[in-house]
């Protein structure tokens, strides 16, 4: 039945003539409760939480520092790269809690993500997709600059059967013959990858990339109301 019909039945079946000044406050009420509706979703979902978030600056750590640290300048140019390359659409940025998935028992991180874990970030790649694990807290999980080269360079080098694409451009080789040293950032590349008579270096970009990487560490213990991601300064 549409607002436009000019008749309806009332309770016991007869029929009601509906005047079209009737029919206009109908529709009025109907375009009225759907504003109200966007509006109130808008404040809700997005204004607010916007607000909220806004409102939280790093905190002071009883055992000396800020939470969350700030990163180097290398990192920061890193994440640049990270967005560049579209790493987010296979990667999440974001540990969830324990009655919303597993993430915790996966290893992803020692507790789940709050807010101030973000307040640096602009802007915060938390992600959606997850073909690959999350990254949150890969620098913890996995320090070692080496295994990033690899990995990036050709993800068969360390994990065998992966579905990760190389991204081999971010490396160059350096020709052996005339060199009197080794290159800086030269990756050490099982036999079946080498590339005869060449070194693998990598590349400034590579350099950022697995800096930002490595600076992917939020396990870090929070006072209470921070944990809980509201405003620190507020108590209950
Ligand atoms: C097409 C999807 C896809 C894209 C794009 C992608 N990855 Fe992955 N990534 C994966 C999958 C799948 C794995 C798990 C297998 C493996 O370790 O290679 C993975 C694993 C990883 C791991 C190891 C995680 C762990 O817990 O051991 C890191 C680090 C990583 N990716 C970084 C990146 C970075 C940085 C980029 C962008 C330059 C990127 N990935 C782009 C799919 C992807």
């Amino acid at each position: 039945m549409t607002t436009n019909d000019s008749s309806s039945r009332d309770e016991d079946g007869t029929q009601v003539r509906i005047t079209p000044s009737e029919s206009m406050e109908r529709s009025l009420l109907i375009a009225l409760g759907v504003l109200a509706t966007v509006v109130a979703s808008y404040i809700g979902l997005i204004q607010i939480p916007n607000w909220q978030v806004d409102r939280l600056e790093p905190v002071e750590l009883e055992s000396g520092g800020v939470y969350p640290p700030e990163r180097s300048q290398m990192a920061r140019r890193g994440k640049e790269v990270y967005e560049d390359l579209g790493c987010m659409y296979c990667h999440s940025q974001q540990v969830r809690q324990n009655d919303f998935g597993s993430d915790l028992s996966r290893g992803w991180g020692m507790r789940a993500s709050v807010p101030l874990d973000y307040v640096r970030e602009e802007p915060p790649l938390l992600g959606t997709m997850r073909t690959g694990p999350d990254l949150r807290n890969i620098g913890a999980r996995q320090p070692s600059k080496q295994w990033h080269y690899m990995h990036l360079y050709n993800p068969q080098t360390t994990s065998p059967g992966s579905i990760m694409p190389p991204f081999r451009f971010l490396f160059r080789t350096v020709p052996k013959e005339g060199m009197t040293k080794i290159p800086d950032g030269r990756i050490e590349l099982p036999e079946d990858y080498q590339v005869p008579g060449h070194y693998v270096v990598a590349t400034e970009r590579a350099e950022a990339l697995v800096a930002y990487l490595l600076s992917l560490d939020h396990q870090q213990t929070l006072p209470p109301n921070a944990q809980r991601g509201t405003d620190p300064e507020e108590v209950d």
